[in-house]
C-alpha cells in the first residue's frame, strides 16, 4: 500500500517513514526542504535498505500538489507533517502560519476527497488543550482558546479534517495529540536537526553540553510545582512514530470503526524541566551550565497525557524511558557534531 508523508524529511516524518518502511508500506515522501535536509534521506534509506521515493514539492502551490496527486494516483493513505511549528514566529507572522498550515491541509484534503477510499493521519499537538485544568489530560478535557497562531492552526486543522470526513464517505482520519517529542532513532543515522538556535528544551541541553551553548536557560522557577519548573510529558520519537503506523493500521483495518478521532500521544508520566537536567546529567555523565531565569511568555504550568484512550483504541502504549530518550538525543548530538 502506497502512503505519502508529506514533510517525510522533518525530525518526527523521517522516523515515522522509517517505521512504515518496516512494516512494508511502500513510501513515497514529498517535503520543500525548508527546515531540514536532503541527507536524511541517506539516513533513511541505510537505516531500512530501501530508498523512498522522494519529490522536493512546497505544498503551498496548489496547482503542484494536483498534479502530483493526478500522477500518484495509487496513494490511499497521507500521513501530514509539512507545517511549520515555531510559537513565536507565529505570533510575528501569522500569515505564514495560516498559509503554511491550513492551505496545504485544504489543498490535499480536497485530493483525498476525490478518492474512493483514502486514510489521513494528521500531526496535532497537546498544545490544543492550553493549560488544561486537570492532570493527566484526558481527550475529553475541553479544546481550550489558542495561545498562539501556531496552536490555532492545529485547532483548525483540526475541525476542518472532522468537517471534510463528515461529508465523505470515502475519507477516514486520525489525528494525533504529540506531547513533547524528543530523542533519535537507536542506528544514530537519523534524529532532530534545529537550524538556528533550538527552541525546545532537550535540543538546547544537548547543544549546551556539546559546548555549542554556553548555558541553559530555565524558564521559570516558580510554577506551583514541587520544583518550581515547569511539567512536561515528553516522548521518545520512535514511540511516537509507531503510533503514526499502529493509527493508519487501524484505519485501514477496521472498515467498522469511526471515521474521525483523535488521541493523545505522550507516556502518561510528567517530568519538570530541572528532573530532564538531573537525568541528562546522570546519562551524559556530564553537569550541565543552566541558570534560572523568568517564565517564557505564553508557557502552561503542566502538561501530561492521560494514554488511555490510545492503549485502549489503539492498542498503542509508549516503551522508552526519558533516561532512553535523552540518552539517544545525547547520542544523536555527538555523533552528528562529529
Ligand atoms: C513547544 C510549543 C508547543 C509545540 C512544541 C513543538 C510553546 C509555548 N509551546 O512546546 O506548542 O507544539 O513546542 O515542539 O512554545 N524550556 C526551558 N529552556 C529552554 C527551552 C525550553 O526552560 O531553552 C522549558 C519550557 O519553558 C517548557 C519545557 O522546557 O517548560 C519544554 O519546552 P519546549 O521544548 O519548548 O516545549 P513546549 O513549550 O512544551
Amino acid at each position: 500500500m502506497k502512503i505519502l508523508v508529506t514533510g517525510g524529511l522533518g525530525f518526527i516524518g523521517s522516523h515515522v517513514v522509517v517505521e512504515l518502511q518496516q512494516e512494508g508500506f511502500e513510501v513515497v515522501i514529498i517535503d520543500n526542504l525548508s527546515n531540514t535536509d536532503i541527507s536524511v534521506l541517506d539516513g533513511i534509506t541505510a537505516i531500512t535498505d530501501k530508498k523512498p521515493v522522494f519529490e522536493k514539492l512546497d505544498l503551498r502551490d496548489k496547482v503542484s500538489v494536483v498534479s502530483f496527486f493526478e500522477r500518484n494516483a495509487d496513494i490511499t493513505g497521507v500521513i501530514h507533517f509539512a507545517a511549520s511549528k515555531a510559537v513565536g514566529e507565529s505570533v510575528k507572522n501569522p500569515l505564514l502560519y495560516y498559509e503554511n498550515n491550513l492551505n496545504t491541509l485544504v489543498y490535499i484534503l480536497q485530493e483525498l476527497q476525490k478518492k474512493d477510499s483514502a486514510k489521513f493521519i494528521f500531526s496535532s499537538s497537546c498544545t490544543v488543550y492550553g493549560q488544561a485544568h486537570t492532570m493527566p489530560i484526558t481527550e475529553n478535557a475541553p479544546v481550550q482558546k489558542a495561545m498562539s497562531p501556531y496552536g490555532n492552526t492545529k485547532q483548525i486543522g483540526e475541525e476542518i479534517i472532522q468537517d471534510v470526513c463528515r461529508t465523505s464517505s470515502s475519507l477516514k482520519a486520525i489525528a494525533l495529540r504529540y506531547f513533547n517529542p524528543i530523542g533519535a532513532h537507536d542506528s544514530f543515522k537519523i534524529g532532530e536537526l534545529p537550524l538556528g538556535v533550538p527552541q525546545n528544551l532537550v535540543p538546547y541541553i544537548t547543544q549546551t553540553a556539546m559546548g555549542i551553548r554556553e548555558h541553559l536557560s530555565v524558564f521559570g522557577g516558580d510554577y506551583p510545582t514541587l520544583d518550581g519548573t515547569a511539567i512536561r510529558d515528553y516522548i521518545h520519537v520512535v514511540d511516537l512514530a509507531k503510533a503514526h503506523v499502529t493509527a493508519l493500521k487501524k484505519l485501514i483495518n477496521e472498515a467498522q470503526g469511526p471515521i474521525y478521532d483523535y488521541f493523545n500521544i505522550g507516556t502518561g508520566k510528567g517530568s519538570s524541566v530541572l528532573e530532564v537536567i538531573n537525568a541528562f546529567e546522570k546519562v551524559s555523565r556530564q553537569k550541565l551550565n543552566y541558570k534560572m531565569v523568568e517564565r517564557r511568555a505564553g508557557d502552561v504550568v503542566e502538561a501530561y497525557a492521560d494514554t488511555a484512550k490510545a492503549n485502549e483504541f489503539l492498542g498503542w502504549k509508549s516503551i522508552f524511558t526519558l533516561e532512553e530518550a535523552l540518552e539517544s538525543a545525547w547520542k544523536w548530538e555527538q555523533k552528528m557534531r562529529n
